[in-house]
């Protein structure tokens, strides 16, 4: 089983992440935890030049590198694993792509249905979990939590986050779209509820799954 977390920087998905793979384990799951990008060596360097690149990336060379770092981890660790049985958790995949190089960058959606098609050669995940959040709030927790002064340009950001808020109203926009047009798959949850109400949440969709 292939399970996705998405939703905007600061929406609270490792915490959740970590809480449903501990869940997932003790009633005798075996159970591998991912985030995108990276998970490969190749798909690491990958990330590094994705988020650490002082130098500005164009947006289709942006998607690419993305489809790229996804198709490594899809062919190399996520199919190997599903087929022995593992569940798989993963942090972000191609929704991420959908909400960020499709409707933040603005991206043609036929364009990133395709791409997304070929990095991930057809895979869909069985359930995804996005957690709703508004980037204004996202960006209080983020620098709350670093205790740092609220700014795009305190240099704490990497080049994904510097893009702004209004890159990410329209990130959001995106995947509320995705929700409303597959809600059989896509959970939507209020990112705002505390942690272990989301997990409760979490949970009882998965039961639901079985049954
Ligand atoms: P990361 O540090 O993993 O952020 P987070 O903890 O929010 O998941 O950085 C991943 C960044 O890359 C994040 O800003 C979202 C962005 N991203 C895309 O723009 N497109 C994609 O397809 C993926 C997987 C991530």
């Amino acid at each position: 089983m292939l399970i996705t977390f998405e939703g905007i920087d600061g929406a609270g998905k490792s915490t959740q992440v970590v809480k449903l793979k501990r869940h997932l384990q003790e009633i005798g799951r075996e159970v591998l935890t991912l985030r995108e990008p990276g998970g490969t060596e190749v798909a690491e360097n990958i990330r590094e030049l994705l988020l650490q690149s002082k130098h500005e990336i164009v947006p289709v060379a942006e998607l690419l590198l993305f489809a790229a770092s996804r198709a490594e981890l899809v062919q190399k660790v996520i199919l190997p694993a599903l087929e022995q049985g593992i569940v798989v958790i993963l942090d972000r995949f191609s929704d991420s792509t959908t909400a960020y190089q499709g409707y933040g960058r603005g991206l043609s959606l036929e364009l990133l249905d395709e791409v997304n098609r070929i990095a991930t050669f057809g895979l869909r995940p069985d359930l995804t979990f996005y957690l709703d959040i508004t980037p204004e709030d996202a960006l209080i927790r983020k620098f709350s939590e670093k205790s740092i002064p609220l700014a795009f340009d305190s240099g704490e950001l990497d080049r994904m986050e510097s893009s702004g808020l209004d890159f990410y109203d329209r990130v959001r926009d995106g995947y509320l779209a995705l929700h409303d047009s597959q809600k059989e798959r896509i959970m939507l949850i209020d990112a705002l509820l505390s942690p272990a109400s989301i997990h409760d949440l979490i949970v009882r969709r998965l039961d639901l799954l079985k049954s």
